[in-house]
């Protein structure tokens, strides 16, 4: 399994880092099995498999819950937890008592936590108690609501300098690594050569060290409309809906079960049971 220095070699060696979400055990699994770098429980989770319409709703619970799934199916991957909302937001001893819980309840490896400014502090507390960090700026989801929606960050001169000092000062805070959401290509590049933590991007471009999906985006599991940025291998809901509609008709049909699916009585048992 991969260490946070292997994600900043990687950086220095050019090798582009996989990441992709996974909520439970059957996505970690397959996650691992195709050779992801990094999974990330991503909050995202909240609408993703909970069916909510942003991330605000998910709790500390709800990530320990999952993270605890993805670690048994992906035993053998670095697995980064979000911490959702607020619960890094109140004091540090409580936001060092929420990443424990984290991180000891589920074996993960690292927190995620969005944002810069007073969310810097933390991010060197819990750095410095020994919980590795990935920092999260651009779109900031948890932040959506003052963000005015689910638009491209940094798309000015005077956002784009904020963003790059930001993301300096995450570095500065202890930071290991920074996930870069929905900014323009030309500002990640600029982001990913002014610091020495890799950037994994998403709707950032190309010119960053590494990417980063949702795992039902890129297969096409129950997500609809998907963002501009997203690559969808296939649909696999598609597939799906056929397989259990097939199941209802041989079932309305009586072609299932059949001999095969069925257990049987020996002759005797039933001469003995009848006469
Ligand atoms: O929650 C999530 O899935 C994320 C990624 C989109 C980076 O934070
Ligand atoms: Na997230």
């Amino acid at each position: 399994m991969k260490q946070t220095t292997d994600f900043l070699k990687m950086k220095e060696a050019g090798e582009k880092i996989t990441m992709l979400t996974a909520y439970d055990y059957p996505s970690a699994k397959t996650a691992e099995q195709a050779g992801i770098d990094m999974i990330l429980v991503g909050d995202s989770l909240g609408m993703v498999v909970l069916g909510y319409e942003t991330t605000i709703p998910v709790t500390v619970a709800d990530m320990v819950h999952h993270a605890k799934a993805v670690r048994r199916g992906a035993p053998n991957t670095f697995v980064v937890v979000d911490m959702p909302f607020m619960s890094y937001h109140v004091s540090t001893a409580d936001t060092l008592l929420n990443a424990s819980r984290i991180i000891q309840e589920t074996g993960a490896h690292a927190v995620k936590l969005e944002g810069a400014e007073e969310v810097l502090g933390k991010i060197k507390a819990l750095t410095t108690a020994g919980v590795p960090v990935v920092a999260h700026l651009g779109l900031t989801p948890q932040s959506v609501a003052v963000l005015g929606g689910y638009k491209v960050q940094g798309k000015d001169a005077a956002a784009a300098m904020k963003l790059i000092e930001d993301a300096r000062l995450c570095e500065e805070a202890g930071a290991f690594a920074l996930v870069l959401e929905c900014v323009p290509k030309q500002l990640a590049a600029q982001v990913s050569s002014k610091i020495s933590i890799p950037v994994i991007g998403i709707g950032a471009g190309s010119e960053v060290d590494g990417q980063v999906l949702v795992y039902h985006d890129v297969v096409g599991y129950g997500s609809g409309r998907v963002p501009k940025f997203v690559k969808q291998y296939g649909q696999v809901s598609q597939e799906i809906i056929g397989m259990i509609e097939n199941y209802v008709s041989d079932v309305k049909n009586s072609l299932f079960p059949e001999k095969i699916h069925t257990f049987t009585m020996k002759e005797e048992e039933l001469q003995a049971l009848y006469g």
